[in-house]
């Protein structure tokens, strides 16, 4: 890390996370690295057993569920496709077998095939598609099965059930360049509101954490030379990149009943990104 990215991070805080979701059972998908492990590593420090879903790098995963584990709660990892139909009800199969039932989803595996429109490929607009969105439905609707199968539990949850939706502020930012990844959370966001409507009435909580720039390995090129940091400062008032900690806190509130009458909403973990930042000094 360079030494100015180094001295911005240093205001980020390290904070212990309360034991707010004792007893609950939670899956987090793509959470072998990045936003995901952290959200994962965080779900278990608050007291849920955690399902860690993968698709490649068996070893991260064992990592993160041994992180999980430090905190005495159960972990185990499920290798999975969030885009396959089949692959994804065999691991809700798996992790309802395993722990009982699931009370808190995040829906977090997520992916970018950057590519100018011009010359982007049907199949990297299938692939993001896939993943981001049609992954998230997927997912979805098999928590939201085993919710209004168990319903509420007011021992564990004021809720029947919680599903965070990771979208990202291009649910809002047009980007270019990055077209399908941009639909893909644009989607998200209409998708976790639909939801979040039909299943209020059932005690289902439904919402949307939207990242900004998260030093995570899927924005690599825009952190990690000073040049790039600092011309990416310039999108962000706050004047730190985020990391990961900074979503997962935001995940765990979202999952524990100090949020329970939030419902539908997308909270903004961006530093101010979405702030439109040009007009800071213009307009
Ligand atoms: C993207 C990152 C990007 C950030 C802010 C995220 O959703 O995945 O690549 O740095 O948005 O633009």
């Amino acid at each position: 890390m360079s030494t100015s990215a180094a001295a911005a991070n240093s205001t980020a805080p390290t904070l212990a996370i309360p034991r707010t979701l004792r007893g609950q059972k939670a899956l987090v998908t793509g959470a072998n690295s990045g936003i995901g492990r952290a959200v994962a590593i965080a779900l278990g420090e608050a007291g849920a057993d955690v399902m860690v879903n993968y698709v490649t790098g068996d070893e991260a995963a064992e990592e993160v569920v041994a992180a999980i584990r430090a905190y005495g709660v159960n972990a185990s990892a499920y290798k999975a496709d969030v885009s396959s139909e089949e692959q994804v009800a065999g691991m809700f199969r798996e992790t309802i077998a395993r722990f009982g039932t699931l009370d808190i989803l995040v829906n977090n595996a997520g992916l970018q095939r950057d590519s100018s429109f011009q010359a982007m490929t049907l199949a990297q607009w299938h692939t993001v598609l896939n993943v981001n969105l049609t992954g998230q439905f997927l997912c979805a609707q098999q928590a939201i099965r085993e919710f209004l199968r168990r319903g509420v539990v007011p021992e564990v949850s004021c809720a029947a059930g919680k599903i965070i939706c990771m979208s990202s502020v291009h649910q809002e930012i047009p980007w270019a360049g990055h077209a399908n990844y941009a639909t893909s959370k644009g989607g998200i966001k209409l998708l976790m509101e639909s939801m979040a409507q039909e299943m209020a009435p059932h005690r289902i909580r439904i919402n949307a954490i939207a990242p900004g720039a998260i030093r995570t390995p899927i924005n690599t090129s825009a952190w990690s030379t000073p040049e790039a940091y600092k011309s990416l400062m310039t999108l962000v008032p706050y004047g730190r990149i985020g990391e990961p900690e900074d979503i997962a806190r935001a995940a765990v509130w979202l999952a524990s009943d100090l949020s329970d009458y939030v419902v539908g909403t997308t909270l903004f973990v961006d530093g101010g990104m979405t702030l439109y930042p040009g007009f800071a000094t213009g307009g």
